[in-house]
C-alpha cells in the first residue's frame, strides 16, 4: 500500500512539474513573439520614415501576422502566474481577449497587403492601425 501511495505521489508531482514547465514555455514563447512583433513594427516605421521601399519588409510582416494569429494559443489557462504581466482578465473576459487578437490579425493582414503593393503612404497608415491594436490589447490585458 505504502509503495503504491508513494508511486501515486511521484506521478502527481511529475505531472505538476510538467504543467509548470508547459506554462513557463507558453510565457517565454509569447514574450518572444511579442518582442518579434516589436522589432518588425520598428523596422516598418524606419522604412516608411525613409520614404520606402517597403516591399523588402514583406517577409517580416508575414512573421508578425503569424505571431498575431498565434496569440490565442499562447495564453493557455493557468499561464497567468510566474514571470508574466498577463492579467487575469485575459481568461475572465476571454471573448474580449480573442477579439483583441483578431483585431490585431486583421490589421496585420492590411499592413501586409499595403507593403506588398509597395505603397509607402498606405503602409504608414496600416502601421498606425496595427500599433493601435497592440496598444488596445496592452491597456486592457497587460499589467505593469
Ligand atoms: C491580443 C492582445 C495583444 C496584442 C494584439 C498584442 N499584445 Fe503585446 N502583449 C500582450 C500581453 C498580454 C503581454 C504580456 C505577456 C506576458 O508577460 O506573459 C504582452 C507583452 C508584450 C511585450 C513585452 C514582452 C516581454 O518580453 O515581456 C511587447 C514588447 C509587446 N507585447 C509588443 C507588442 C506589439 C508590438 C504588438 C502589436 C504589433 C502587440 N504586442 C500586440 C498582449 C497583446
Amino acid at each position: 500500500m505504502k509503495r503504491i501511495a508513494a508511486l501515486a505521489l511521484c506521478a502527481g508531482l511529475l505531472s505538476l512539474t510538467a504543467a509548470a514547465w508547459a506554462q513557463g514555455d507558453a510565457i517565454a514563447e509569447r514574450k518572444n513573439g511579442m518582442k518579434l512583433m516589436g522589432g518588425v513594427t520598428e523596422a516598418v516605421k524606419a522604412a516608411v520614415d525613409a520614404g520606402g521601399p517597403v516591399t523588402p519588409l514583406v517577409p517580416r510582416i508575414e512573421q508578425l501576422l503569424g505571431e498575431m494569429r498565434a496569440i490565442p494559443s499562447q495564453f493557455p489557462p493557468g499561464s497567468g502566474t510566474g514571470d508574466t504581466r498577463a492579467r487575469d482578465v485575459i481568461w475572465s473576459d476571454h471573448a474580449g481577449f480573442l477579439r483583441a487578437a483578431e483585431n490585431g490579425a486583421k490589421a496585420a493582414e492590411a499592413l501586409l497587403a499595403a507593403a506588398q503593393s509597395g505603397d509607402v503612404a498606405a503602409t504608414r497608415t496600416a502601421l498606425g492601425q496595427v500599433g493601435g491594436t497592440c496598444g488596445a490589447c496592452h491597456r486592457a490585458y497587460r499589467g505593469r
